[in-house]
């Protein structure tokens, strides 16, 4: 699939189908995690890819009750690592990590599609309950709820505004 085809094609998905993901295709996830950009390459980052249905439970409760996030198959919380962060000071901390885990995020969400996965970016969640339900160390934030599985509709493309208004072009 081209870039450009996944970029356009990717919905965000909310209703998945009771089937497991290939372990093989897990494995695909995850590199496409790790081999996103990040600055300095310090990889400032950790994802926990969950499984269990407690504690996917936990994790749909800690946002706001959205219930989809327990139906599927795999969610994946995206952390920025402060600890590595910090090595840029407060730049690393409150900017570096949270890009360092949105490039990552936006690899997985393409790839996720490029196998015939959906998956949608969850970020309203109470970051405390979420450090709870996967006992987190204090360097790790949480900054993405990721629920991943195979679609079970195919919504139609929310608009976007046009290229003129979101592009300036200097020459
Ligand atoms: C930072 C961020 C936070 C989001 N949080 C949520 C969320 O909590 N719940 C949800 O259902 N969708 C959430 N979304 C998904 C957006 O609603 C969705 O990407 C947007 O409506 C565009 O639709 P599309 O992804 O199908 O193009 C979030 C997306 C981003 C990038």
């Amino acid at each position: 699939m081209e870039v450009i085809e996944a970029i356009r094609g990717r919905r965000s998905i909310r209703r998945f189908k009771p089937r497991e993901i290939e372990p093989e295709k897990v494995e695909v996830l995850k590199d496409a995690l790790i081999w996103a950009p990040s600055a300095g390459n310090l990889q400032s980052r950790r994802f926990y890819f969950v499984f269990n249905p407690g504690v996917k439970r936990g994790l749909a409760r800690a946002a706001l009750a959205q219930r989809f996030i327990e139906e599927a198959p795999l969610v994946v919380v995206g952390c920025g690592d402060l600890r590595i962060g910090r090595y840029y000071g407060e730049r690393g901390i409150n900017l570096y990590c949270i890009q360092d885990l949105s490039c990552s995020i936006q690899n997985l969400m393409l790839t996720a599609f490029d196998l015939g996965l959906g998956s949608v970016w969850v970020g309203a969640f109470y970051e405390d309950e979420v450090k709870g339900v996967l006992s987190l160390p204090d360097n790790l934030r949480p900054l993405a709820i990721v629920p991943i599985g195979y679609p079970a509709h195919n919504p139609a493309p929310p608009g976007r505004v046009s290229v003129d208004e979101a592009v300036v072009e200097i020459r």
